[in-house]
């Protein structure tokens, strides 16, 4: 289930998500506008689309615009005529420990202003890309869109609103919408450094550089990882498919991984099974257990996970390694900085 020839806003697709989302929105023959203020997100993410000469069926498809969900009259001009307007920009969950209110303008002003621009201009839908985060810690596993949210860190409680300017966007004024609610994703393009920089690139790249993981607390702390390209394909179903239309949908692999059993994967895998990681104090907010319940995406929208841990870590190894990075570079300019 994909949208076709028509004309989609995507916010934060310069990201490493919202990047692999414009990906499946071009092949669909859409056209693409990303808004995003290339904070965390790069060019070089969409390169493949925007510069000439790469791949002429695609030209023109995409046009990137260098602008701030946090400005109202900019995200009321570039949604003027969108048919659907998928939201992902986003201060990231570290950025919030450090800058709580620059995470609350992002996330919750800037969502307020992307809403109000798809309602003002009757979009046909607004995807909301939430985060697991919302939840909190899991008081029951699997997490079904039911589970009690309360959100630990300043992030979650940004997403959860985030959700409830959402919605209250539908019920008041009926504009149709759909939330995702994303459990961790990686893979290709993921930021590896600074604080966008997530556990499976650092854990790959230390080991890759000869050192070892950092594992922040007892490492007994659960992650439903799910593949970034799953993640994309399922944001795209939820902007297509109106099963969903106004309803939560969970999008996840169904399984949950502790960051000691990540540590033992990554370090077998680049041939170092017999060593183990290194323990850090806790990172505070920090969830301790995740993992979804996926049946509702799996029934509205058609869509399950392909990719297990094992081989997506694989994949996503091998992708750095094609990529040619430097990991003793990385490791150089790397901060183990516990937040
Ligand atoms: N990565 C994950 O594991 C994960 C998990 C759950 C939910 N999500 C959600 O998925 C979405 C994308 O996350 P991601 O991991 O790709 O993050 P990312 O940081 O790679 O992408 C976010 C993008 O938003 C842009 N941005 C940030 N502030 C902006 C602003 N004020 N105005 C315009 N653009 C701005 C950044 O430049 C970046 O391109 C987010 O909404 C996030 O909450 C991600």
């Amino acid at each position: 289930m994909t949208p076709q020839n028509q004309r989609i806003v995507v916010t934060g697709g310069a990201g490493f998500i919202g990047s692999h989302v414009v990906d499946l929105l071009v092949a669909a023959n859409n056209r693409v506008v990303v808004v995003d203020n290339l904070s965390t997100g790069t060019r070089r993410n969409l390169s493949h689309h925007l510069d000439s000469g790469n791949d002429r069926s695609h030209a023109g498809r995409v046009a990137l615009v260098e602008a701030d969900v946090t400005d109202g009259r900019a995200m009321n001009d570039v949604i003027a005529d969108a048919d659907v307007v998928v939201h992902m920009a986003v201060a990231c969950v570290r950025t919030g420990i450090g800058r709580p209110l620059h995470v609350h303008e992002v996330n919750v002003s800037g969502t307020l202003n992307v809403c109000l621009a798809a309602t003002r201009n009757r979009v046909g839908r607004l995807v909301y890309v939430s985060s697991s985060q919302a939840y909190g810690t899991a008081q029951t596993v699997p997490m079904t869109e039911d589970h009690p949210t309360e959100p630990t860190t300043i992030h979650g409680a940004s997403k959860l609103m985030g959700e409830t300017y959402t919605m209250l966007m539908a019920r008041t004024y009926g504009l149709p919408v759909v939330i995702v609610r994303l459990f961790n994703s990686y893979g290709p393009r993921e930021p590896a450094l600074g604080t966008g920089a997530e556990v499976i690139p650092k854990f790959v790249l230390r080991t890759m550089a000869g050192a070892r993981p950092v594992v922040f607390g007892s490492g007994l702390q659960t992650r439903d990882f799910v593949w970034v390209e799953d993640s994309a394909r399922g944001i795209v179903c939820a902007a297509v498919s109106d099963a969903c239309l106004g309803t939560v949908v969970n999008l996840g692999r169904g399984q949950e991984v502790s960051i000691r059993q990540l540590a033992a994967k990554i370090l077998a895998i680049l041939g170092r099974g017999a060593e183990s990681p290194i323990f850090d104090r806790r990172r505070p907010g920090d969830v301790e257990r995740h993992r979804a319940d996926i049946r509702r995406a799996g029934r509205l929208l058609s869509w399950h996970p392909t990719v297990s841990i094992d081989e997506g870590l694989r994949r996503y190894i091998d992708w750095l390694v094609d990529s040619g990075i430097d990991a003793d570079a990385w490791l150089a300019r790397d901060e183990r900085r516990n937040w």
